[in-house]
C-alpha cells in the first residue's frame, strides 16, 4: 500500500478576471520530502500555495491533509491544520527582537523572556538556523530574517512549510544555507514545498519536483535524482514541438538599436548583466529567452534608463544614450512596454484618459491648461484602435480587466510612432485571446520597419514571432538561435546554461 500523502491537492481551479491562474493543478507531498514546485512566471505556483495556505477559496477542487478533506476559510484554519507559510515579503516588527517576532500572534504562556529566547534558541539549532534570539530585527539581514519566518512556522508546529520563491532574496551562500535548513526539516519528518525557477537550486536541494504551466501540472512528483536541469527545463517552457504560425518577415534594415559591452549591477548590488552585445534592426523582432532571473529584467531596465550601466553603451539610432533619462529615451524614438503594467506602466487611480494622454501630455495643453476634450478624442482613437474594451473613460485604469490594460498600454506606447520597441513580458497573465491580439501588434509594429526586442519566458511565444533568437543566462548572452530551425531542446540546453555545440553566438 502506498503512504497516505500528506498533502494532495485535487483538480485544483482558481479564477481571476481575465485570467485562469490554476486550470485543474494537481499536488501531491509525502511526508520528510522537499519538494520543488518549479514553473515560470505566471505558471500559477503562489496561486496554489495560496490556495492551500488558506488564502484563495479555490472555485473548484479538494485539499486534502493525510487523506482528510480541508476547507480552509483563512490561513489562520490552515496553520491551524499545520500549514506554515514562509511570506516572500517578510511580515515582521523591525523592532522587536529575533524571539518576540517567533512568539508574536502565538498562543503563548511562557512570560518571561529568557524562556522565550532559551526556547527559540533551541529550535534554531535543531534545525541549524543560526540567529540570535535577542537581536532587533531591523539589524539584520534578509536570510536572517527569512530565519525568523521559518522559526515562527517551526514554533507553531507547522508540518508542512511552505517557501514562496525564498531564495529570490538572498545571497548564494545565503541559497546554499537555507538548501540545508530544508533537509533538516525534512529529515524531521515535516514536509518542505520549495517553490522556485531556479534550476540548480531544485536539482540541489530537492527530492521531487512537480512542474507547473499555465496553470496545469504538466509534470507530478518527479523524482529528481532521475531527472536533470535542461528537462526540468523544458518541461517549464512546453514541450510542444511545433510554433505557432511564424508571421513572414521582412528582410531587416538599417540597426536602430546597438548595445556594446553592457554590464550593469542588480538589486543587491551584485553584477546581473554582463558584457551584451547586441544589434537589432529595423523591420525585425529580435527575442531575448531564458529562465527568469538570469539579467534579462535588469537588462531591460538598462535600455529604458531605469538603471545604470556601469560599463557599456547602449546606442538609439546612431546615438549614444547611455546616460540618457528615460524620458529623453522616448524622445529619441524608444518605447518601452514594461513587465510591470500596473505601477510603471500605468497608474492605476489615474483615469483612463489620463493614462492615455501620460506621454503626450504637452500636446494637450494650452498654457497652464489641459485640453480635456483634446485629451479624451485622443483616448477615444487609442481605444478604437487597439480595442480597448473599458467603461466611462473617466474611471480609474485600475477597473480595466488585464488584457484590456495591456492593450492600452501597449497601444499608448506604439501610438508614439517609435523606432524602437522594448518589450518585457507583454503577454504574460493575459488569456488566450489577449495574447494573440498583443502578439498581432508586435508583428504589425515590425512590419512598419520597428525594431522590436521582445523579452520573454514563453518559448512559444519567441519562437512564433522573432526573427532572432538570443539565450541569456546568468548575466551573458549564451546562444544565438535561428528560430526557423532550431530544435527547442537545444534551446532548452542553452537556458539551463549548456552552450551548444553550433549556432554559439
Ligand atoms: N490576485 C490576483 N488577481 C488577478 N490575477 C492574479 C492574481 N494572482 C495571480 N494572478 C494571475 O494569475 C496567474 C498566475 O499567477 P501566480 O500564481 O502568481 O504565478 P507564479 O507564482 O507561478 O508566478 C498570473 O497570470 C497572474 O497575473
Ligand atoms: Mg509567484
Amino acid at each position: 500500500m502506498t503512504q497516505t500523502a500528506a498533502v494532495e491537492l485535487v483538480d485544483i481551479w482558481k479564477r481571476f478576471p481575465g485570467v485562469v491562474a490554476n486550470a485543474g493543478a494537481h499536488l501531491r507531498i509525502d511526508r520528510g520530502t522537499v519538494h520543488a514546485v518549479l514553473g515560470e512566471n505566471g505558471a500559477g505556483k503562489s496561486t496554489l500555495m495560496n490556495v492551500l495556505s488558506g488564502v484563495y477559496r479555490p472555485d473548484e477542487g479538494e485539499v486534502r491533509l493525510d487523506g482528510v478533506l480541508h476547507r480552509f476559510h483563512t490561513p489562520a484554519d490552515a496553520l491551524t491544520a499545520g500549514i506554515g507559510m514562509v511570506h516572500q515579503e517578510f511580515r515582521l516588527v523591525p523592532s522587536f527582537t529575533v524571539a518576540e517576532n517567533v512568539v508574536l500572534g502565538a498562543a503563548e504562556r511562557i512570560l518571561r523572556r529568557q524562556d522565550v529566547e532559551a526556547r527559540v534558541d533551541e529550535l534554531a539549532r535543531r534545525f541549524g538556523l543560526a540567529t540570535e534570539p535577542d537581536r532587533p530585527v531591523w539589524q539584520l539581514s534578509m536570510g536572517e530574517r527569512q530565519r525568523v519566518e521559518i522559526l515562527k512556522a517551526l514554533w507553531r508546529d507547522a508540518r508542512i512549510l511552505i517557501l514562496d520563491e525564498p531564495t529570490a532574496v538572498l545571497t548564494p551562500n545565503e541559497a546554499n544555507e537555507l538548501g540545508g535548513v530544508l533537509r533538516h526539516m525534512a529529515d524531521d519528518g515535516r514536509s518542505v514545498i520549495f517553490i522556485s525557477h531556479k534550476l540548480h537550486e531544485v536539482t540541489g536541494f530537492c527530492d521531487v519536483a512537480t512542474v507547473l504551466r499555465g496553470g496545469e501540472t504538466v509534470a507530478a512528483s518527479l523524482p529528481v535524482a532521475g531527472t536533470d536541469a535542461a528537462t526540468l527545463a523544458g518541461l517549464m517552457v512546453g514541450s510542444t514541438s511545433l510554433a505557432g504560425e511564424r508571421p513572414p518577415a521582412r528582410a531587416p534594415g538599417e540597426v536602430r538599436l546597438a548595445v556594446s559591452g553592457l554590464c550593469a549591477l542588480g538589486d543587491r548590488g551584485l553584477p546581473a548583466v554582463h558584457d551584451i552585445n547586441l544589434e537589432v534592426r529595423s523591420g525585425e523582432i529580435v527575442g531575448i529567452a531564458g529562465v527568469a532571473g538570469n539579467g534579462q529584467r535588469e537588462l531591460v531596465q538598462v535600455l529604458a534608463g531605469l538603471r545604470s550601466a556601469t560599463d557599456g553603451t547602449v546606442d538609439l539610432g546612431g546615438k549614444d544614450v547611455t546616460t540618457d533619462p528615460p524620458r529623453r529615451r522616448f524622445g529619441s524614438g524608444l518605447c518601452y512596454i514594461p513587465e510591470d503594467r500596473l505601477g510603471v506602466g500605468l497608474a492605476p487611480r489615474l483615469s483612463v484618459v489620463e493614462n492615455a494622454v501620460l506621454r503626450s501630455y504637452a500636446q494637450h495643453r494650452r498654457g497652464p491648461f489641459l485640453l480635456e476634450a483634446s485629451m479624451t478624442a485622443h483616448c477615444q482613437d487609442l481605444v478604437d484602435r487597439f480595442g480597448v474594451r473599458t467603461g466611462p473613460l473617466g474611471d480609474p485604469v485600475a477597473g480595466l480587466s488585464g488584457g484590456n490594460l495591456q492593450r492600452l498600454l501597449v497601444g499608448r506606447e506604439l501610438g508614439s510612432g517609435p523606432g524602437v520597441v522594448v518589450a518585457a513580458q507583454p503577454t504574460r497573465g493575459l488569456d488566450v485571446q489577449g495574447v494573440k491580439a498583443i502578439q498581432d501588434l508586435l508583428v504589425a509594429e515590425r512590419d512598419t520597419g520597428t525594431a522590436v526586442l521582445l523579452i520573454s519566458e514563453d518559448l512559444d511565444e519567441l519562437l512564433t514571432l522573432s526573427d532572432r533568437l538570443l539565450v541569456m543566462h546568468q548575466g551573458r548572452i549564451l546562444a544565438e538561435f535561428d528560430p526557423r530551425n532550431s530544435e527547442r531542446s537545444i534551446i532548452g540546453e542553452a537556458m539551463a546554461g549548456h552552450l551548444p555545440e553550433e549556432g554559439a553566438a
